[in-house]
């Protein structure tokens, strides 16, 4: 194992660390803007794929004087196959209350956003004041199908990606930047 072992198995860089960074940065200074009245914001991490951002975006509102609470969701959706079929399975619920609260969820990626609606739903009807969505990545079907998303960091093509807290099974997540894989990744056997 070498410094940047993933390197080799990254067809395409699709956004840099520093990239990140800067629209990490955007997307808090949008928040804290429009949040300046809320006494805590409560973010809900939706695990794991948004782990990764939920820490960088928590530190940049801290940054910007946005005091803020952290729950984390696991959901799986029921499918067949790839498709996903919008029954949803609770992996791991919030450990507190939500009602009367000021909820931003924080996304990795949103593709169809079936999950997503689900939670969104769910929140609102666990009484919280209001329910918003942060995404760092957009695909295009989520114009279709996804609940409203307030706040979008970068739109991309319908191409699997992986890398900052985004995997392919289970994989990559610990990659700094976020890239398409190399198609031979998912031809060759698992090691
Ligand atoms: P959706 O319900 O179709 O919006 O996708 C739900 C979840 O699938 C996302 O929160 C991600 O965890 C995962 N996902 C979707 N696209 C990708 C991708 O390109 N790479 C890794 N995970 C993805």
């Amino acid at each position: 194992m070498h410094a940047g072992w993933y390197e080799a198995d990254i067809e395409r860089v699709i956004a840099t660390e520093e990239q990140i960074r800067e629209k990490t940065a955007e997307l808090a200074a949008q928040v804290a803007a429009d949040y300046r009245e809320v006494e805590r914001l409560l973010l809900v991490c939706v695990l794991k794929g948004a782990i990764m951002f939920t820490a960088d975006f928590a530190r940049e509102l801290a940054k910007r004087g946005v005091p803020l609470e952290l729950e984390f969701m696991a959901a799986s959706s029921y499918g067949q196959g790839t498709t996903s079929s919008g029954v949803v399975r609770v992996l791991k619920d919030l450990d507190r209350e939500v009602v009367g609260r000021h909820v931003l969820v924080v996304e990795d990626i949103v593709d169809t956003g079936l999950t997503l609606s689900w939670l969104v739903k769910y929140l609102t009807s666990q009484g919280a004041a209001s329910v918003e969505v942060v995404t760092l990545f957009r695909k295009p079907a989520a114009v279709r199908s996804a609940p409203p998303l307030k706040y979008v960091g970068f739109d991309i093509p319908s191409e699997f990606v992986v890398g900052y807290g985004l995997d392919y099974a289970e994989r990559y997540r610990e990659v700094p930047f976020v890239g398409v894989l190399k198609p031979e990744i998912y031809t060759r056997p698992p090691s």
